[in-house]
């Protein structure tokens, strides 16, 4: 499954008027981080704090570390990286500077709880399932990918109210 190849799909699909089960759009939009994160606070929805810095030379003075440095596009937790420091970060982003368009653009974002992450699925306006992720004891991300544990989970009303909210 490809986030790319399924957004244009869906969207030249819908362009000639097919109906798709995610709208184009919305598949290109929840794909780049930086767009989805704009989109929900829009739309009032709580977020982590967000910086975007496009490029090795950007400003990043007044950062209280850690903090979580991420591409705008990605998944399984890969490039999801943790600076302590503004060398740390300094060197990160020379890093990107050598890497694809797309990685050179970095989401900073401060170190949130302890790596635990929760999924409500939500199919049309109902939440039918959730998940908490937790880190293991080899590496501070919670993806399943990098060896953290995945349950079902009943969450409180307050998180599924968030989730379905238009
Ligand atoms: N701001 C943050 N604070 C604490 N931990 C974080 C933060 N951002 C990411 N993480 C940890 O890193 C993991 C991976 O980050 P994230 O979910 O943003 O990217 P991804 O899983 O690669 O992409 P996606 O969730 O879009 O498929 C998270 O599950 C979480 O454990
Ligand atoms: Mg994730």
């Amino acid at each position: 499954m490809s986030h790319s190849k399924a957004g244009i799909i869906a969207r030249i699909l819908n362009i000639h008027g097919v109906r798709t089960i995610n709208k184009g759009l919305a598949i290109e939009n929840s794909w780049n981080k930086a767009i989805a994160i704009s989109t929900l606070v829009r739309a009032g929805i709580p977020t982590v704090p967000t910086k975007l810095l496009f490029s090795a030379s950007a400003q990043h003075d007044g950062i209280n570390y850690p903090i979580i440095v991420k591409p705008i596009h990605g998944s399984w937790g890969r490039l999801v990286s943790l600076a302590g420091s503004t060398e740390d970060l300094t060197m990160l982003l020379r890093h990107k500077a050598v890497g694809e368009t797309y990685m050179r653009i970095s989401m900073v974002q401060p170190f949130i709880g302890d790596g635990t992450d929760y999924r409500v699925f939500v199919i049309g306006e109902e939440a039918v399932a959730s998940m908490v992720r937790r880190p293991s004891n080899d590496d501070w991300r919670s993806n399943v990918a990098r060896g953290g544990v995945a349950q079902a989970v009943r969450l409180g009303d307050d998180a599924y109210e968030i989730a379905i909210k238009p």
